[in-house]
């Protein structure tokens, strides 16, 4: 007999069966709760409640373990290139090399977008965030692409696959040119797609550009890193909003916008901007540690702590490694990196960081990176949400593919109860 969950209300036992993953996680199966009792369940931020069953990604926040479909992610940020994840991630398995290629040439191909949607975004203020740039084009995608695609059919899915995979990047890169005022790039058939990125971001139209490997290897890692992170506040978007039977482009323009906020993918910008306001205020980093534990005060030590990792973030581990190799051989002696290394230490030394188990993420030493690359910025956001398309793509499909039904929590309601007009 399969476990279950017995639950006592008001003289009735009600059971509940258990569901288990491959990873010997165990779940309440409480679909019918409501039926049964009446009741529903109460859980904001979903802190308890497993809105899927999914075969893409596992991760284990006490461990620190992190697998796409089953691979490490130390074994992929070692052996794998970026679009050799995406593909695994989108498709299920590793890529032959026959696969890979045909999957790399489609890319290439379509890495083209329709000339108009630069009078899009022309019309944005140069002071325009480039998240909100990027949510926007993406999203004017679907105008330029308007055909219908029918989720049962495989040829047509791919399509619709490779033309976001393939003009993403050229849309992000342009949020970056608009800010710095520089013409638009379009890819370079003979780079890899991590080097196009770099390409269409760096290239200044009065001189050749060729990618320099720290930066393309760099790039490959985090790309890979952020990849996907299972059923996070973006993918959550991505798969409710999909939910509906919105398009993928409409359902990744959504996943864009919850990838902004601060709490989220957009820890990276603030982990800088945190840094720099330290530096400018004199670079007293225990001022700041002692305002971080201070109840009466709302700031946070951006880059520390996270909802699911509580013992160590396998991906920060790896991004710290990196931003060291980044560092020394760019030879970069930035004050800025100075002060994120003493808090790193002064945080992770501290009884009130290790009593709450906070330790730096991934965004903390992201943003690191990124400023040692060069990258500017209010557009670290914008290289998370390149590495996260396949993850968006991935977990979307899957949601269709099983044919879920639409996203629609309930609430309890605490409002003024029924009154006279
Ligand atoms: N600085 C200071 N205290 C913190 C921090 C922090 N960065 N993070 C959590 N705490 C404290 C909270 O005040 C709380 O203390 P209490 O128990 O005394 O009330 C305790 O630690 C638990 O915090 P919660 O907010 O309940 O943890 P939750 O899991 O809801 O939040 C989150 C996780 C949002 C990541 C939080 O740690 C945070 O705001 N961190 C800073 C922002 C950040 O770096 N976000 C990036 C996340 S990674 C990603 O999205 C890719």
């Amino acid at each position: 007999m399969s476990d279950s969950v017995k639950l006592s209300y008001k003289d009735q036992t009600f059971e509940f069966p258990l569901i288990e993953g491959t990873e010997k996680e165990k779940g309440i199966d409480i679909k019918s709760l409501r039926a049964q009792t009446g009741l529903i369940t109460y859980d904001p931020g979903y802190k308890n409640t497993g809105s899927c069953e999914s075969e893409i990604t596992f991760l284990d926040g006490e461990e620190g373990i992190l697998r796409y479909r089953g691979y490490s992610i130390e074994d992929l940020c070692e052996k794998a290139s970026f679009i050799e994840v995406a593909f695994l991630l989108i498709f299920g398995e590793l890529p032959t090399p026959k696969e890979l290629n045909l999957f790399s040439e489609e890319i290439r191909k379509d890495s083209l977008v329709d000339e108009d949607l630069k009078t899009i975004l022309k019309s944005f203020p140069k002071a325009a965030h480039p998240m909100g740039v990027l949510s926007s084009l993406t999203s004017a995608l679907i105008a330029f692409n308007p055909n219908s695609v029918d989720i049962e059919s495989d040829a047509e899915m791919r399509e619709a696959i490779i033309m976001l995979m393939a003009k993403f990047p050229i849309l992000a890169s342009w949020t970056h040119r608009k800010v710095k005022g520089l013409p638009l790039n379009y890819a370079n058939i003979s780079f890899s797609y991590v080097e196009n990125i770099a390409h269409m971001m760096f290239k200044m139209p009065h001189q050749e550009y060729e990618p320099s490997p720290v930066l393309v290897n760099a790039l490959n890692k985090l790309l890979i890193l952020h990849a996907d992170h299972e059923q996070n506040c973006s993918t959550s978007t991505v798969r409710i909003v999909g939910s509906s039977h919105a398009g993928l482009f409409a359902s990744v323009s959504s996943g864009i916008s919850a990838l902004w906020g601060p709490l989220h993918g957009g820890a990276n910008q603030a982990v800088i901007e945190m840094l720099e306001a330290i530096q400018a205020d004199g670079g007293d980093t225990k001022k700041f540690m002692a305002k971080a534990k201070d109840k009466e005060d709302p700031f946070r030590l951006m880059g520390f702590g996270h909802r699911v990792y509580k013992n160590f973030d396998p991906r920060a581990r790896i991004i710290k490694k990196a931003a060291d190799e980044v560092l020394q051989e760019l030879g970069i002696n930035d004050p800025v990196l100075e002060i994120a290394k003493s808090l790193e230490q002064e945080a992770l030394n501290d009884p009130y960081f290790i009593k709450r188990k906070l330790y730096p993420n991934v965004d903390f030493y992201s943003g690191i990176i990124y400023r040692a690359l060069g990258i500017p910025t209010e557009m670290f956001t914008v290289m998370f949400a390149l590495g996260r398309l396949p993850g968006w793509i991935a977990q979307w499909l899957e949601m269709r593919k099983k044919n879920e039904p639409i996203g629609r929590p309930r609430q309890i309601y605490t409002g003024p109860t029924a009154r006279t007009f």
